[in-house]
């Protein structure tokens, strides 16, 4: 890896912020959609309020780069129409704010909170939220992009579509695979519509978009496994590369779901698949699929507190195909990181050696892909914060740093040193390269 390689964490707007009923946000879909145990992020870690206190914790920390998400909801209240010019002044102070720390602020337009004005009218199943999404994202370029250098587009379209709109697992809570199949190929239209508008309102910025991409493995040999992850690696990866990358979604998984195909009009594969600058991967483990289509839990690595199988190894096989299948652009690991039970011990410390092995075997996968040739350009553990965990609420806590939700403290946990040392490590290395 060279002097170049950036080192980063990651967050999102509703997971952090709070203050959601502040400077004329309008509401979004996560808002009406509670975690299982009823949290909501009405408060989260109150970023919003305390956005200068974590600066100055990711300067300890030793960053390139803040990885975090702009609430649609803040900027354009109903989705479409009027701007909110408050809620983009927020932003505009925190990008402030990080180059002032000598952090590069990295932006995403979407990580899951849709105005509800739009939900309303149908939100990712609708073409027309595609069309707002790129006004949108105007917006924000316009502002905000003689200063942000990297833009994504989407976090994670297999969840916004799927998980939110197929499995009713998140918000808006909807159990319809015609719908789920509508809002992958409409939120990959916006992608694409989007990186017009933000090349044309932010010339320098380099855009991009995060997918999420597990390894989907057959459990055994027998052919019905076999056939179980191939389709499950169609829906939740091929779906996605091959739109974006190739310009064509997998043959198989229309065929396999031609009664619920997405409605695509001519043109749109050439607007999703518009070419980027770069393209970021999150990766947390992988699937497992038995010869019956269910996934089967692998105790073998163990589990997160999510009950992911812990399985580093999915990172350097997702950037390794990427590379293989795909001829992408540089590649980021947007998100990497893992829940576990944190305690504060007597000594008001967190001592979390799990995640820092975690991490630490990630960091490791990471380098493998390298070694291999694949051009990756930085990483982002997720997350800086504890934080609010979607339908876990608060219970899962994935922070380098420990949020005392009660009183909002922030305590660095041990893995908050083993990351600095580790960028320090990997910069003195590059700097010494360089020299010889
Ligand atoms: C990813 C999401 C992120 C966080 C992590 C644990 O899928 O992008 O918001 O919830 O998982």
């Amino acid at each position: 890896m060279t002097s170049e390689f950036t080192w980063g964490v990651a967050t999102s707007a509703y997971q952090i912020e709070g203050a959601v009923h502040e400077d004329g946000r309008g509401e979004s879909i996560w808002d009406r959609f509670h975690a299982r145990n009823g949290d909501t992020g009405t408060i989260a870690c109150d970023f919003y309020h305390r956005y200068r206190e974590d600066v100055a914790l990711m300067r300890k920390l030793g960053v390139d780069a803040f990885r975090f998400s702009v609430a649609w909801p803040r900027v354009v209240p109903a989705g479409r129409g009027r701007v909110n010019a408050a809620g983009l002044d927020f932003y505009d102070r925190l990008v402030d704010a990080l180059l002032d720390a000598g952090i590069e602020p990295f932006a995403n337009l979407y990580h899951w909170d849709l105005p509800q004005a739009l939900q309303d009218e149908g939100g990712w199943t609708e073409r027309a939220t595609a069309e707002h999404f790129a006004e949108y994202a105007a917006v924000v370029a316009s502002r905000l992009g003689d200063r942000v250098g990297r833009f994504a587009t989407h976090n994670e379209p297999y969840c916004t579509a799927w998980v939110g709109y197929g499995f009713g697992e998140h918000a808006p809570g909807g159990t319809s695979a015609r719908d789920a199949f509508a809002a992958a190929h409409h939120v990959l239209l916006s992608h694409g519509l989007a990186v017009s508008e933000i090349r044309r309102h932010a010339r320098n910025a380099e855009v991009g978009i995060i997918v999420d991409s597990w390894p989907a493995h057959p459990a055994t040999d027998d052919p019905g496994a076999v056939a179980a992850a191939l389709a499950a690696d169609g829906l939740r990866n091929r779906w996605f590369f091959d739109a974006l990358l190739r310009g064509a979604y997998p043959a198989d998984v229309l065929d396999a779901h031609a009664a619920v195909a997405p409605p695509v009009r001519d043109g749109d594969p050439q607007v999703i698949a518009t070419p980027l600058d770069w393209f970021g991967i999150n990766n947390y483990s992988r699937t497992l699929h038995d010869g019956h289509g269910a996934v089967v839990r692998s105790p073998d690595g163990g589990l997160t507190a999510m009950g992911w199988e812990i399985y580093p190894d999915g990172l350097r096989e997702v950037l390794c195909r990427l590379h293989d299948e795909y001829a992408p652009p540089p590649l980021y690991v947007t998100e990497f990181g893992a829940a576990f039970s944190d305690v504060r011990v007597h000594d008001g410390r967190i001592h979390d050696v799990d995640r820092i092995a975690f991490l630490d075997a990630s960091v490791a996968s990471i380098d493998a892909a390298v070694a291999a040739g694949v051009d990756v350009r930085g990483a982002f553990v997720w997350s800086l914060l504890d934080n609010f965990e979607w339908a876990e609420g608060y219970s899962k806590r994935f922070g380098l740093v420990y949020i005392d939700y009660p009183t909002l403290e922030r305590v660095p946990k041990a893995s908050f040193g083993w990351y600095h040392d580790l960028i320090a490590d990997r910069k003195a290395r590059a700097v010494a390269v360089a020299a010889a």
